[in-house]
């Protein structure tokens, strides 16, 4: 159920450092918590009051798409990796400090009963994917394929590939797949990851013609919708349309994305 989403400024509950660039912002705020879904994201940012006092630093006061991670009675958590300016401007906060947000924001995962799920991360695609695990264990059979550059970009799950080989299995996730839906019998997956891991895996689900559900990570400017930024085309090769990311998505039906135009 997609709710309105509110602009807040909440304070840093506790803060989890983990390594190669990532930590994890908790929040509490049980409103926010019982409105918000897996799949789902917010827009924040630093407090402007913070930025000014760091000024010297020249950090843009950007805005910037982060899905829930975790959310368990009025508890939410941010799982982030500091790659450029807003989310470096992130990093620098601690337990206590202000965060200003938007949202929850997008449409989220459709949660469903008795399946034999896939999930397929790649790299920062792991967060909300771990909220969507927790909500279908119960009543589903669940297998996880993660994936990332190094041993740095690796979380809990049952399969992990790096590109490097530093753990798990060395080569791009995807190749994990085939072999995984045959053996599980998988009947649906969920991916969120990088456009080519997306791409790779619509066409491996299309293959063997499983229900594919992929949350696209767009570059967005404004996040709620007005500037028609993070679009992406929808539809079929003769009769298609441009829909936005953090409005009518994140999360798309993987079949009716038009990849070959992305
Ligand atoms: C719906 C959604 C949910 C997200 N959830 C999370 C999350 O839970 N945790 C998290 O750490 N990040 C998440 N992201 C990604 C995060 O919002 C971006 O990495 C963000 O742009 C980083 O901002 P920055 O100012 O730090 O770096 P930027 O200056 O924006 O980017 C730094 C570098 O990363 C590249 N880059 C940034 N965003 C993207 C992108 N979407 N695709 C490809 N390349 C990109 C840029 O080209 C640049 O090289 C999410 C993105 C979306 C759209
Ligand atoms: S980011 Fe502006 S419409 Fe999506």
């Amino acid at each position: 159920m997609i709710t309105q989403p509110e602009r807040r400024e909440i304070a840093i509950y506790s803060r989890e450092e983990l390594c190669g660039g990532y930590f994890i912002l908790w929040i509490w705020d049980e409103e926010l918590s019982k409105k918000s879904f897996p799949g789902q994201f917010f827009e924040i940012r630093a407090h402007a009051s913070l930025h000014d006092a760091w000024d010297s630093q020249h950090l843009p006061k950007l805005f910037k798409p982060i899905s829930v991670y975790d959310n368990s009675g009025g508890r939410i958590g941010f799982f982030i990796k500091n790659v450029g300016p807003g989310t470096s401007a992130l990093a620098r906060l601690k337990a206590g400090d202000m965060l200003e947000l938007i949202g929850p924001l997008g449409n989220g995962f459709p949660i469903v009963q008795g399946r034999r799920v896939m999930l397929l991360s790649g790299g920062i695609g792991y967060p909300p994917l771990w909220y969507l695990q927790k909500e279908l264990i119960k009543h589903n059979l669940i297998f996880w394929l993660h994936g990332g550059a190094c041993q740095e970009d690796v979380f809990p799950c049952d399969e992990m590939w790096t590109l490097d080989g530093s753990m798990g299995k060395k080569g791009m996730v995807t190749q994990g797949m085939a072999e995984l839906i045959e053996a599980k019998k998988i009947d649906l997956i969920y991916s969120c990851g990088p456009i080519s891991m997306l791409k790779a895996s619509a066409q491996i689900a299309q293959q063997f013609g499983i229900e594919h559900y992929a949350s696209l990570e767009a570059y967005m400017a404004c996040g709620i919708g007005v500037c028609h930024g993070c679009v992406v085309p929808v539809g079929r090769v003769d009769n298609w349309d441009y829909l936005r990311v953090c409005k009518e998505g994140p999360v798309f039906n993987a079949a009716d994305v038009l990849w070959s135009k992305i």
